[in-house]
């Protein structure tokens, strides 16, 4: 599959063979994630592995005990990371200024962008993946967990592993409400939002596993409406980000 063929037909997988995936093959992996652009080249993720059996249940049980966190062959923690560069900081006998939102963009950014080109890695060899951004339910316990120092943060988790499941692939949004050219111009999104939640609906009812009577923007009303993890600002501040 050609690498434009392979980003279209991305779709989440949550049911995964037992399979294990080859060590080499998940070096290479991990390599190609790494691999990624980073603001101002400093490498601002860690990724964890979790291989402990204990520490998988008790990521399963903070995440909503979705079992695929415990059953995936595969579960990695992608941490935003800043506590080495502040190391070599000091090293160097300058004093880093902490807790920029700034910084707490570039070190998310740079997580989330090593998370998609591994993920991209992985399916171009036939494995599926998941991302758990649930490990931030309790995200003071998943820290304790992992053992984190200060100014790291777990963005998300995700499972990793050969596909016991062939999902559909959801349709996304209308390509003129998503790309636009020069401006904002916003004057028939209404229409193609209410085209699209003919498309979500018709999706939703006809997949093959957990049909669903509900369109997309009624999908975002409910969640949207609801105070998500009204924590995070408190959490991100007790982990030295966001002070500024
Ligand atoms: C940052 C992030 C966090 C996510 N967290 C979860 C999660 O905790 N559990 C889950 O089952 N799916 C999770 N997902 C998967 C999304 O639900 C999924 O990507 C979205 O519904 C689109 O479906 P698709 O990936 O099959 O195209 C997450 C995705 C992202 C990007």
């Amino acid at each position: 599959m050609d690498v434009l063929d392979l980003l279209s037909k991305h779709r989440s997988i949550r049911k995964f063979k037992s399979d294990a995936i080859d060590d080499h093959l998940f070096e290479k992996i991990i390599l190609a994630g790494q691999a990624s652009a980073s603001s101002s080249f400093i490498q601002a993720c860690t990724i964890i592995r979790i291989t402990d059996a204990t520490k998988r249940k008790d990521l399963r049980e903070l995440a909503g005990h979705q079992a695929y966190i415990e059953d995936a062959p595969e579960f990695l923690v992608f941490c935003a990371d800043l506590s080495r560069s502040f190391q070599c900081c000091r090293q160097h006998y300058s004093t880093p200024v902490e807790g920029l939102t700034e910084q707490f963009i570039i070190a998310t950014v740079d997580t989330a962008i090593v998370a998609q080109s591994t993920a991209i890695a992985a399916e171009s060899v036939g494995l599926g993946i998941c991302y758990i951004g649930a490990i931030r339910n309790d995200p003071f316990k998943t820290s304790e967990l992992l053992e984190l120092p200060e100014h790291t943060y777990p963005v998300f988790g995700m499972c990793i592993g050969y596909p016991d499941e062939e999902p559909e692939v959801k349709p996304r949004l209308p390509l003129n409400i998503f790309f636009k050219t020069n401006v904002y111009e916003d004057k028939n999104d209404e229409r193609e939002i209410s085209a699209y939640d003919e498309a979500m609906l018709n999706y939703y009812k006809n997949r093959t596993k957990n049909q669903k009577q509900q369109s997309w923007s009624e999908q975002m009303a409910g969640i949207l409406s609801k105070e998500n993890r009204p924590f995070m600002k408190k959490f991100l501040t007790s982990r030295g980000f966001l002070k500024n």
